[in-house]
């Protein structure tokens, strides 16, 4: 359906989502996604696409994240750029996808929602979208507020959707792509582990921090706000934790300078990483190295095949 040829899917990362790690991950036989929002303008969102062409023949997707942002977004425009690219598949994320999708279909473009319920996933399902990416509270970014983790999100999403479903969140080796495929999906997102793999383009240091961080180094800031992300556990995370947990409502105001998503962009390029908060997900206690996307993706792959080839079929016994 998506025209790749291993079940593996580069999700959308802010500052990360770059043509470099994108046409690497294609390259690879996955499927690179480009984060429109990283680029500051539709204009520079075309640029970036017309650069990616240019590193990868094989089909890469374009994520649009439709969340509260402390500047506006003019949306219309950057999914204007996305259909006029002809790019073929967009991922969708944050809120419903509503509003767009007589414009992607039009354009016949695959639509994937990415989302944290089976009740969005449904009604993903039900709005037209092609295929759609259960995220389980284990993932990086906005896990949503219903703290369910893909054990139980993935065989939901088996028993009640039509459409097919990747498995998002915690995912990193190939223990988890066998097991998510056993769980009814029909491959694996990543966020995280594709960060930490030498094409992303983001400082080494940050990379390296993430190898030797442990599961327990992620922290769910924003519960206050209702707007969950998880994030590595940093001094700043730390910190605006401690101002959630201050009695009475926490003001976005007061932790906003903290969290701007500028620091973000610069800590990833200067390697300060107390500068300000990145997502990560608790897959970092299964990262301990980083390989190119091609060693990654056919390593996780590789080490599929050999479980359900290998252990599950002696499961099965003789017969
Ligand atoms: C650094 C980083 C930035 C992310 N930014 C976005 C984003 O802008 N939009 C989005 O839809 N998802 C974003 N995500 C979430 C990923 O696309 C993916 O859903 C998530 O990482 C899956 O969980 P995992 O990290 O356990 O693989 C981001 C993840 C990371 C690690």
């Amino acid at each position: 359906m998506l025209g790749i040829e291993h079940p593996i899917v580069q999700g959308g990362m802010q500052w990360v989502g770059r043509a470099e790690l994108c046409s690497a991950v294609s390259n690879a036989g996955a499927l690179g996604i480009l984060t429109a929002l990283t680029q500051p303008s539709p204009e520079a969102l075309s640029q970036e696409i017309a650069r990616c062409r240019s590193m990868t023949d094989k089909p890469f997707a374009v994520n649009l994240t439709i969340l509260p942002t402390i500047k506006p977004v003019p949306y219309e425009e950057y999914v204007d750029a996305i259909v006029q690219a002809g790019v073929g598949i967009v991922e969708t994320a944050g809120r419903n996808p509503e509003p767009w999708m007589p414009q992607f279909k039009k354009a016949g473009i695959t639509v994937i929602h990415k989302c944290t319920s089976i009740r969005h996933a449904l009604k993903a399902e039900a709005l037209g979208c092609d295929m759609v990416s259960v995220d389980g509270f284990e993932c990086a970014g906005h896990p949503g507020e219903d703290d369910v983790t893909n054990l139980i999100l993935l065989p939901l999403a088996a028993r009640r959707l039509k459409i097919p479903f990747l498995a998002s969140g915690g995912f990193g080796d190939g223990r988890g792509l066998a097991a998510a495929l056993a769980m009814g999906a029909d491959g694996i997102n990543m966020g995280t582990r594709f960060m930490v793999t030498e094409e992303a383009p983001i400082h080494q240091k940050v990379k390296q921090r993430m190898v030797q961080a442990s599961e327990l180094d992620t922290a769910l800031i924003f519960r206050t706000l209702r707007n969950t992300s998880r994030v590595f556990k940093n001094a700043v995370a730390e910190k605006v934790v401690e101002i959630e947990a201050l009695p009475g409502e926490t003001q976005f105001e007061e932790i906003a300078p903290l969290v701007k998503g500028v620091r973000g962009r610069e800590l990833f390029e200067s390697g300060d990483l107390d500068h300000g908060v990145w997502s990560a997900g608790m897959i970092i206690g299964l990262i301990d190295d980083i390989p190119s996307c091609k060693v990654l993706v056919e390593r996780i792959v590789a080490e599929a095949e050999e479980i359900i080839a290998g252990r599950l079929q002696a499961m099965l016994g003789q017969n």
